[in-house]
């Protein structure tokens, strides 16, 4: 039978392999690229990617939606009825499954906001850049107790019925702050774990892109997982190069617990 990834029998595979099956600790890192066989697009991949086609002054920052609520918030209606059709690959259900036969040893922080990671079964997953599946409040809520979001009415974008505040999409925008605690949690797992596995990110977004570094510097072996090169190859003691749904079944499913 002919192998559909003759780079799996290198020695940086084989070392791969070997370290992620040693390690006590491994963190994960995922980026666009670990759903892009699910087919939700990735950002910057050249013809594919959102950012190549649509504006993310407009679509993903704090000005872009107040400047055009109704436009930001069909687009990202778009996107999530994307991310439900969508099915977790054979990448998400390889990692999900090696981290259940290692409980409390693996730890995934995705710049993702799909929820693909959980729907195959992923535990306590980091999420960075927040969940589009979420909507919250433009604006602190000035009533105490603050208004539910469950009132809001059903316009393009949603609004309070009682103080007119409108909804938003429950990501992170371009200049805002990650979620509270998320960066502490991932910044720690980075900073404790022996392998860090970097999967499908441009590494072009910070403060997710400096993770990899800072396991690096930490004493982790960092191991890249992109068909194509990225901006942080050169924090990498190996790059993969193939698909995380193809990359992933592979370099997971031959060891054992
Ligand atoms: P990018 O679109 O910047 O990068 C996607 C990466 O995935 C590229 O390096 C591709 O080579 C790689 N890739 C493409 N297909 C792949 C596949 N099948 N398997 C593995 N890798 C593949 O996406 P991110 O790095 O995730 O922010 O972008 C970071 C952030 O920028 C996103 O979280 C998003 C965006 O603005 C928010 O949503 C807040």
């Amino acid at each position: 039978m002919l192998d559909d990834l003759p780079a799996a029998s290198t020695p940086a595979w084989a070392d791969t392999r070997a370290r992620l099956r040693d390690a006590a600790r491994v963190c994960v890192l995922t980026g666009a690229g670990m759903s892009a066989e699910s087919g939700i697009p990735t950002f910057r991949d050249a013809l594919t990617g959102l950012w190549s086609r649509f504006d993310p002054a407009q679509l993903a920052s704090e000005e872009g939606f107040r400047a055009d609520p109704a436009l930001v918030w069909n687009w990202y209606a778009e996107r999530r009825e994307g991310v439900r059709r969508a099915e977790p690959n054979a990448g998400h259900h390889a990692l999900a499954a090696w981290s259940a036969r290692r409980p409390g040893r693996v730890t995934v922080v995705t710049q993702n906001v799909d929820d693909l990671h959980q729907r195959a079964g992923q535990r306590g997953v980091i999420r960075l850049h927040g969940d589009i599946l979420a909507a919250r409040w433009l604006q602190d809520c000035p009533r105490r107790p603050a208004c539910d979001i469950a009132e809001a009415d059903d316009g393009a974008p949603p609004r309070c019925p009682r103080c007119g505040n409108l909804l938003r999409p429950g990501v992170v925008w371009f200049g805002e702050a990650l979620p509270e605690g998320a960066l502490d949690a991932a910044t720690h797992a980075a900073d404790n774990c022996h392998v860090m596995l970097v999967v499908g990110t441009s590494g072009a977004v910070w403060p997710a892109a400096g993770l990899a570094g800072r396991a690096r510097r930490a004493g982790a072996r960092v191991v890249i997982v992109n068909p194509h090169p990225s901006e942080i190859d050169d924090e990498a003691h190996a790059v993969l190069r193939g698909t995380a749904a193809r990359v992933l079944p592979r370099l997971l499913a031959l060891d054992g617990p």
